[in-house]
């Protein structure tokens, strides 16, 4: 079965309920998600799904510690081995979100493939940002679905 995995970090909350929101939207397209903090993430988490979404708070304008930890941790393992695999970005932040172009521009360095905009939210999601959280989860089932059947 087709897998989504979302690494995300949060501080206070907010990001940890986007990453609920991505994951409730990869799960209603009926494909499996894994859900992890960027800590507890390896790169194995990233060999072994068809599509990744990556979500972070601001911080001062770049990715928050956990997920750069973990793609600081994942990117020689997994070099080369992921090209193409198709990839998602969601922030939350306080009036800023300029954090969501680093977050990109790695994603780049690791050669996987933009599925869908980065959606960007500030402070807690509710409302229509639950909504495109879900809708951003819901693409990228589609694109780890296309991406397992064609054998990965
Ligand atoms: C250390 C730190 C730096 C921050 N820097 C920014 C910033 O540069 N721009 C911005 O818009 N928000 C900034 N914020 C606000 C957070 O990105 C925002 O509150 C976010 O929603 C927190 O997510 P979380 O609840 O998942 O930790 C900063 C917060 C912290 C703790």
């Amino acid at each position: 079965m087709a897998k989504v995995l979302i690494v995300y970090c949060s501080l206070s909350g907010n990001t940890k309920a986007a990453a609920e929101a991505v994951a409730e939207g990869v799960a209603e397209a009926g494909v499996d998600v894994v859900l992890k903090d960027g800590y507890a993430a390896s790169y194995v988490d990233l060999l072994g799904c068809d599509a990744v979404a990556f979500g972070s708070y601001d911080a001062f304008s770049y990715m928050g510690g956990a997920l750069k930890d973990f793609l600081d941790r994942a990117y020689y393992p997994t070099l080369d081995r992921v090209t193409g695999k198709p990839f998602a970005a969601f922030i939350t932040h306080g009036g800023g979100g300029l954090a969501a172009g680093s977050v990109e521009s790695v994603a780049k360095s690791f050669k996987l493939r933009k599925a869908a905009g980065t959606v960007s939210v500030k402070g807690m999601p509710e409302g229509d940002a639950i909504d495109m959280l879900k809708g951003l989860g819901s693409v990228l089932a589609m694109a780890a679905q296309s991406r397992a059947d064609a054998g990965g």
